[in-house]
């Protein structure tokens, strides 16, 4: 636990931050009087973010999943908007596969999914350490999932990734911890939401404008993980029987 962390006058890059969860974030920050630069792939939603943000917001198109990418953006950052003090790590790709069949068709989906989720946070996490450590305080939150702790059968590279980048955030927080560095890591494990990667179905899903308040009072707040909604309950019964957690997250 930190101390408060204040949004109000600060530079905040969030990936995905023109559709889903992350539009909400955008917006509620800026509301906050954050400056945000939003990165993701699809022009017409960051031009849209744009428009509704006005002079709060820089968009930024990148494709997270090409090489190169977040140490392009991180250095991007470095050379022009060096007053940045947080990065909130949240695009994210979910595929739906049944690896026993046509295992080989799947590499290339794996590939992609592994390089959105894991290598870019990991990456940008990394490279933007100069920058967020110039600062008197600053953060870097992960958006995670419940997935992460107990994994779903049909999902099994997304929630793979999401295992990793929970453990990658604890030894990164350890890091900084160690090395004295002004530097808040959080990882934000989300719970369903009601946006375009998770599956329609039978279950009621939180709000994302519920989702982006809750993340960003949790950052507010200093905390080192940040549990939203009903991952609370799923936190407490992984505790007492990990293998009920994972019966009950198998077929979500
Ligand atoms: N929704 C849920 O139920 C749920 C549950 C647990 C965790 N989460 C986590 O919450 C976070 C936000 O998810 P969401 O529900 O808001 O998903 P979403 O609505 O599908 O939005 C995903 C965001 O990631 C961006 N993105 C995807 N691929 C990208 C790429 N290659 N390069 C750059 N940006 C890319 C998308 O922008 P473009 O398409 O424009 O690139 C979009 O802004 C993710 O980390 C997800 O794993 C969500």
């Amino acid at each position: 636990m930190h101390d408060s962390f204040d949004f109000n006058d600060r530079s905040v890059l969030v990936t995905g931050g023109a559709r889903g969860i992350g539009l909400e974030l955008s917006r509620q920050l800026a509301a906050k009087g954050a400056h945000v630069i939003a990165v993701g792939r699809d022009a017409a939603s960051l031009d849209a973010l744009a428009m509704q943000l006005h002079g709060s917001v820089t968009i930024q198109q990148v494709d997270l999943a090409t090489s190169g990418s977040a140490e392009a953006l991180s250095q991007w950052v470095a050379e022009t908007r060096p007053q940045c003090s947080a990065l909130i790590n949240n695009a994210a790709i979910m595929h739906h596969t049944d690896l026993t069949v046509d295992s080989q068709a799947r590499l290339d989906a794996m590939s992609a999914e592994t390089a959105v989720n894991l290598t870019a946070p990991l990456q940008l996490s990394a490279a933007m350490l100069p920058v967020l450590s110039a600062h008197p305080s600053s953060a870097i939150v992960n958006v995670t999932s419940g997935l992460a702790i107990a994994p779903k059968r049909e999902a099994a590279v997304y929630c793979a990734s999401k295992a990793a980048l929970r453990s990658f955030t604890r030894s990164l927080r350890d890091q900084c911890r160690a090395a004295k560095l002004p530097i808040q890591v959080t990882e934000a494990v989300m719970t369903l939401v009601d946006t375009t990667l998770s599956r329609a179905g039978p279950l009621r899903k939180y709000p994302p404008a519920l989702a982006a308040a809750d993340l960003i009072a949790g950052i507010e707040r200093g905390l080192d993980e940040i549990w939203i909604e009903k991952t609370k309950i799923l936190r407490i019964v992984h505790r007492l029987s990990p293998e009920l957690a994972y019966c009950i997250m198998r077929d979500r």
